[in-house]
């Protein structure tokens, strides 16, 4: 699938080990609830959406990532390199690796708490060569002064720059202007553009050239040089929705690496955002590549949007 012609996507973020409580609902503030089973999986919002943009989205894919020298690095390491991702490790001496706790409920939905660790010890001077790099994706997972000079430098050297806005957190100006490509979901949209206008407004408001926003079930909607575009969700049956954003994010970056027009790159990373959503696992859900053909060559019906979507919709 890798055509050498198209450029590599450079992930740089965090990689965490998943510890994953299933339970009927996640726990409100001060509860105590008993879950089923625990099981461990590869997670970390930088490593999933590597994985993704290897396995579902078929680019040639490097990723820079911190791990500690611990047995909870193996697992990580072993998925990544599965997958087939390149790695760069920097081995934190004095951190564990990062570690997330997950409670998935049974509705799918999660509730998630992450100890960075590792995560924390990347600096702006460990990015490597951006030779070959057409892609730099990044998150908010590790520290935001190093994502910050980390899109600088790729911005400077003529790289496209994808930021997907996760964990929420306000952004300097000067960061965004390095963004080529906002990747966020309703929440982060809020907190970076604030609450008022519709999705659109908010997602002019923020001076990106391109800004993708991230509705779950209901697909996404994208500003893409001052154009709409609306992909609704496909209707799965869903049994773990952690992960699912960063399936969505990765396959988009690596379709866009291989010069697929952006509604098409869209389209395939809002497909394997659904199979992902059908499996446990963040990268034990990111299907492959053929997996996300034969999907849309069959598609389950489309999710129906909802009516404040379809409003927005017959404005634009
Ligand atoms: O986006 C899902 C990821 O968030 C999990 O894999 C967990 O590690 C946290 O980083």
């Amino acid at each position: 699938m890798n055509d050498p012609s198209c450029g590599t996507v450079l992930v740089a973020g965090s990689a965490n080990l998943d510890f994953v409580v299933r339970a009927a609902h996640v726990p409100a503030p001060g509860q105590t609830i008993l879950g089923r089973d625990m099981a461990t999986f590869p997670g970390g919002k930088g490593a999933n959406q590597a994985v993704a943009a290897a396995r579902a989205g078929g680019a040639a894919t490097r990723m820079l990532l911190a791990l500690g020298n611990d047995a909870f690095a193996d697992p990580i390491e072993a998925s990544l390199r599965a997958a087939g991702v390149r790695m760069d490790i920097l081995r934190a001496k004095n951190e564990p690796t990062g570690v997330a706790f997950v409670c998935l409920a049974d509705s799918a939905e999660n509730a998630i708490t992450v100890a960075p660790g590792a995560n924390t010890t990347l600096r702006p001077e460990h990015l490597p060569p951006l030779a070959g790099v057409s892609h730099l994706l990044l998150q908010l997972e590790t520290p935001l002064a190093v994502v910050s000079a980390w899109a600088a430098a790729a911005h400077e050297a003529g790289v496209t720059v994808v930021l997907n806005a996760a964990p929420a957190a306000a952004l300097p100006a000067d960061f965004l202007e390095a963004v080529d490509i906002l990747i966020v979901n309703e929440g982060e949209l809020a907190l970076l553009a604030g609450p008022e206008g519709d999705l659109d407004n908010r997602m002019r408001r923020l001076g990106v050239a391109m800004v993708v926003v991230t509705l779950g079930a209901r697909g996404c909607r994208a500003l893409v040089h001052g154009d709409v575009i609306v992909q609704p969700g496909f209707a799965v049956d869903a049994v773990d929705t952690t992960g699912a954003g960063d399936t969505f994010c990765g396959t988009l970056v690596a379709a866009l690496s291989h010069r697929l027009p952006f509604d098409t790159a869209l389209q395939r990373a809002t497909a394997a955002s659904a199979l992902a959503c059908t499996r446990l696992g963040a990268q034990a859900g990111v299907p492959a590549h053929d997996e996300v053909d034969r999907f849309l060559s069959a598609p389950p019906p489309l999710a129906p949007l909802s009516a404040a979507l379809v409003a927005q919709d017959i404005q634009t």
